[in-house]
């Protein structure tokens, strides 16, 4: 394990789980698997060691995804000198990382690695929405996923 990918959310208990878990998938399809690892967390702590929301773990679980190994952490400062790519949802998340990360922390929109999303595009918090939502969130992290599984194959073999 060398390259280390951290996916960051509000909460963590929609959005960045089922990312991390789609992630971690994907990853393992591109023959990735042993060479990058991938957890998630929030920048929030209100659900620290709950696990993630039911419409996020059903969600997955209807396509074919385990989400329920897991349990939600706050994202701590210290995991940007452990983190080689640290991926946030929605730019509010991205202002929260920046202002923790030091100069030269690799900290992006994980939809920057989707090649069909526009510039700047954001994994919407799906908290307050339905089921729609979420299936939205799952297709949008299961694109990006595809895009950084691909660039990471470029990059680290
Ligand atoms: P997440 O969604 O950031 O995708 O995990 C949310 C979860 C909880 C809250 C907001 C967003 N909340 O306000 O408690």
């Amino acid at each position: 394990m060398s390259y280390r990918v951290c996916v960051v959310c509000l909460g963590n208990i929609c959005r960045s789980p089922m990312a991390e878990v789609v992630l971690r998938k994907t990853l393992g399809d591109h023959g990735l698997g042993d060479l990058v690892s991938v957890d998630s967390a929030g920048t929030g702590g209100w659900h620290q060691g709950h696990p993630m929301d039911e419409r996020a773990s059903a969600t997955l679980a209807e396509h074919g995804y385990d989400g329920s190994a897991h349990r939600a952490r706050r994202f701590l400062p210290a995991w940007f000198d452990e983190v080689d790519l640290v991926l946030a949802m929605d730019t509010e998340n991205l202002r929260a990382l920046r202002r923790l990360a030091p100069a030269g922390a690799d900290v992006r929109l994980m939809r920057s690695f989707d090649p069909a999303a526009p510039q700047d595009a954001e994994v919407p918090d799906p908290f307050y929405g339905d089921r729609e939502d979420f299936a939205e969130v799952l297709e949008m992290v299961k694109a990006a996923s595809e895009g950084l599984a691909k660039h990471l194959a470029a990059t680290l073999r």
